[in-house]
């Protein structure tokens, strides 16, 4: 299954996508950190620049894991299409809420049909906590996505109690309690299905 993994990052969970099996395409503007996930992970790869838009393509051995240093909204669906998964962990959460609707159009464009678009989001209240990422409501997202995908949620943990410790990572949980002072701070993770 070929998956798209919008401001990637150097998430590790490409890693886990890609050692299953799957195609993994990512996209992230900062170049250091995909060739520290590349050179983390022993992945052999071949370097370009891109021809149409301003960047640089990352390319495993085996071609299944493609790496674009790249400004997201610079890419198109003639560079990358067909996605049958899209992996989004914090990424439409991220953006500039002006962007939301282009990121929406620009990542559809790129889905096969039936696509599935795993979202997490966050919900939190702060008064020292400052975007990315933004709060987003259980409505706003389905609001967003309406008419495009069907919309499940599946998942929706508090970041802040002690048993979603290991979850959430402890180093992390103890950073959004102590300096973000963050509350009602929770992880939403939903299922979408593309049109
Ligand atoms: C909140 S992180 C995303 C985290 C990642 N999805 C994960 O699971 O770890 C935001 C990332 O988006 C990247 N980014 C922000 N704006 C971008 C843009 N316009 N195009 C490409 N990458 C962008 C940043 O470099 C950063 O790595």
């Amino acid at each position: 299954m070929s998956i798209f993994v919008p401001l990637c990052g150097k998430t590790e969970d490409m890693f886990w996508l890609y050692s299953r099996g799957h195609t993994v395409v990512g996209v992230d503007i900062a170049a250091i950190g995909l060739e520290q996930f590349l050179n983390g992970h022993n992945i052999n790869f071949s370097k370009q620049k891109l021809e149409k838009i301003d960047g640089t393509l990352y390319t495993s051995e085996d071609g299944r894991l493609r790496l674009y240093a790249c400004d997201l909204f610079k890419m198109t669906n003639e560079i990358e299409s067909g996605f049958m998964g899209v992996y989004d962990r914090m990424s439409f959460a991220a953006i500039n809420i002006n962007d939301r609707k282009k990121y929406i159009e620009l990542v559809l464009s790129m889905c096969a049909p039936d696509c599935r678009f795993l979202l997490e989001t966050v919900t939190y209240q702060s008064a020292d906590y400052s975007p990315p990422p933004h709060s987003l409501e259980d409505s706003m997202v389905k609001e967003y996505f309406e008419g495009r995908c069907s919309f499940r949620k599946l998942d929706s943990i508090d970041a802040l109690l002690n048993e979603n410790r290991e979850r959430i990572g402890a180093k992390k949980q103890d950073h959004l309690r102590d300096n973000l002072k963050a509350f009602d701070m929770r992880y939403n993770l939903f299922l979408l299905t593309c049109k």
